[in-house]
């Protein structure tokens, strides 16, 4: 595999794509773009242009009429067209025969796991979930492997993302959600129950809310630091009364943390939770 990506290939230049587009342009990447709709997609890359221009920065951006010309000399290929299976299949498939054999093909998707994608593709070792959020305001990309990618094109795919300081959360194992989403899923999924049922209002919601995630941006807090801080007992004691609560596996704490309670690794009051204090 060739140890450089310097062209990335853009098929669907929408709210997303444009946004890969920019950043990567700022970052000196080469850029090919292919779109079904040229709708202000001219103005935006003149846009884009204006702004490398005031940087120096000196890049080749085109769009292109077809797949096939606007991946024919791409190193990294980005698809970010609706979230539509069928429709990302059949893009799959066009972008894989014409793309160097070198390139890696990576797909924006929100929710479908590339793994869905990877049959309709003969370089199944090259192929990727690269999962962006916003990419100005929230740089931060989930990574996802399918079932046959090779660890250089994992490797590669995240020093590209770092080299357009957008941050890679590795995803370990395929799951529905990548990191991010799954964690935002979570708050939403409740935050909706407890407005539909009637529990509180959603104005009561969206007030706690900024107050609880300063809390955490203070003091520097993940989701683990602030368990750690409550202590790992507590947080299993809290976790089997909502499971005995709903009786639903789902809701039973993972054995991973009973575990911990049982080894006395409770976290702050310990030294030793799921960091070393
Ligand atoms: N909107 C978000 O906040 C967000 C965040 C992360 C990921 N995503 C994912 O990114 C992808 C794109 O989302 P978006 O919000 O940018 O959508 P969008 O509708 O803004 O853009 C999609 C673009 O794809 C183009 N397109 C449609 N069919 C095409 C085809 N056959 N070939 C080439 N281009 C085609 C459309 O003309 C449009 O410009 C989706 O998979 C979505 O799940 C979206």
């Amino acid at each position: 595999m060739s140890e450089k990506i310097n062209r990335i290939s853009i098929i669907g230049a929408g709210y997303m794509g444009r946004q890969i587009i920019e950043k990567s342009a700022l970052y000196g990447y080469n850029i090919n773009v292919f779109d079904v709709s040229s709708e202000g997609l001219e103005e935006f890359i003149n846009d884009v242009k204006k702004k490398i221009d005031k940087k120096k920065i000196k890049i080749d951006i085109t769009i292109y009429n077809s797949i096939s010309e606007a991946v024919k000399n791409a190193d990294l290929i980005i698809e970010a067209v609706p979230e539509k299976l069928e429709l990302k299949r059949e893009i799959f498939s066009q972008i894989d025969k014409s793309a160097p054999s070198h390139a890696i093909l990576a797909t924006n998707s929100s929710s479908i796991p590339i793994s869905k994608l990877e049959e309709e593709v003969e370089r199944k070792d090259k192929v990727m979930n690269i999962h962006f959020y916003n990419l100005f305001t929230m740089p931060l990309a989930d990574i996802m492997r399918g079932t046959q990618t090779s660890d250089a094109t994992f490797q590669k795919s995240k020093l590209w993302v770092e080299s357009i300081e957008v941050i890679p959360l590795e995803v370990k194992k395929e799951c529905y959600g990548f990191v991010l989403n799954r964690i935002w899923r979570a708050i939403k999924k409740d935050c909706l129950k407890i407005w539909a049922k009637g529990y509180a209002d959603l104005e009561t919601i969206d007030k706690a809310w900024p107050i609880f995630c300063q809390y955490f941006i203070t003091n520097n807090f993940g989701p683990f630091k602030f368990m750690d801080r409550i202590g790992l007992d507590v947080i299993y004691d809290i976790e089997m009364s909502y499971f005995k609560n709903s009786g639903l596996g789902d809701d039973e704490p993972p054995d991973n943390l009973k575990e911990m309670v049982v080894r006395g690794e409770l976290g702050v009051k310990t030294g030793k939770g799921f960091y070393n204090y």
